[in-house]
């Protein structure tokens, strides 16, 4: 149990991620409510104690709070439209992953229906919810999210970031950039070391400790990128970090470098503007537009 008054929510969607957050609310107490597009997935839940709502319309009207953890911002919109009366003096809060600019539409859309609106980017899985490394972005109202709060770090630590309801999606989005291109960094690696009958389990446990090691390096590239120095010693040079070897070698494993040969071309771009003798991290300013 947790300190605080019990809140009664909704949870709008019980795909992986709305089951895990609808889950994580009930041993605190807190009266849970739970709506599916689709029968059957909330069997769980109704044993540890939700109510299930059988239309859209009850579930929203037995919360203050509804939590929608839907598809996409289509989905989102194909469930709340129809029940925006019912929302009115309510609170929203969205933690469906949407793009910056369909989160501040739906603030809009909540904002002109009276609707209080605060959006949420979820970085964890499903299993992480309620443990540590579980980390929840927020940002929209600041009042929904310090009356919310005492439910909310149920699901791991908080973290409100700004009025800009799209500041959480960005910030998700900008933190979920990095973890697909590793991921896809891996798989180009896979395919590399499978030329020579590597496997990628093998290649795996060879790679995963090193990859945890220079992850913390990104604190560095920020130190660099915020100053503006990237000729800071301490740094490898854009010089050093000619990547010819690395896609000659993918060339020749017969794998595509199209990976490789991106942050080449990024590199090369500073290489060619003067910049060779500066830190990796100047690529930052290969990337903005502007
Ligand atoms: N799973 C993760 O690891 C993870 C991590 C971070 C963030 N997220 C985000 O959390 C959200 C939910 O993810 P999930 O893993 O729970 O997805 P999921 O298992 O695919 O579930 C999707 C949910 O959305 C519902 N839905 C889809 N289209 C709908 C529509 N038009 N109208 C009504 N309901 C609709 C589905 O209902 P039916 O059962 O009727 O199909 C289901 O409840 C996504 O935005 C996802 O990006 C997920």
């Amino acid at each position: 149990m947790t300190n605080h008054e019990p809140l009664a929510l909704t949870v709008l969607g019980l795909g992986e991620m709305g089951r895990a957050l609808a889950a994580a609310l009930l041993p605190a107490g807190h009266p849970t409510t739970v709506w599916n597009r689709s029968p059957g997935r909330a069997d769980e839940l109704i044993k540890a104690g939700a109510h299930a709502a059988t239309t859209i319309g009850e579930a929203v009207g037995a919360s203050p709070v509804v939590i929608t953890c839907l598809y996409d911002h289509a989905s989102v919109h194909d469930v709340l439209d129809p029940v925006t009366a019912d929302l009115a003096g309510r609170t929203v809060i969205n933690v469906t992953t949407t793009t910056p600019e369909q989160s501040r539409e739906l603030a809009e859309w909540a904002r002109t229906r009276g609707i209080d609106y605060l959006d949420g980017g979820i970085m964890a899985v499903p299993e992480m919810i309620s443990k540590p490394g579980s980390l929840i972005l927020y940002s929209g109202s600041a009042e929904v999210f310090d009356r919310t709060e005492p439910a909310l770090r149920l699901w791991g630590d908080s973290r409100f970031l700004g009025a800009d309801a799209g500041l959480a999606p960005l910030c998700d989005l900008a933190i979920l950039t990095p973890m697909y291109t590793m991921f896809a960094g891996f798989l180009h690696g896979a395919a590399m070391a499978a030329s020579a009958g590597v496997s990628a389990s093998d290649l795996a446990a060879m790679a995963a400790p090193f990859l945890g090691a220079v992850a913390p390096s990104v604190h560095h590239f920020a130190e660099v990128v915020d100053g503006g120095d990237y000729a800071a010693p301490g740094q490898q040079s854009l010089e050093f970090s000619d990547l010819s070897d690395f896609v000659a070698a993918s060339e020749a494993a017969d794998v595509d470098p199209i990976l490789i040969n991106a942050v080449q071309t990024l590199i090369r771009r500073q290489v060619e503007a003067g910049h060779g003798k500066d830190g990796f991290s100047r690529i930052y300013q290969s990337l903005r537009r502007s």
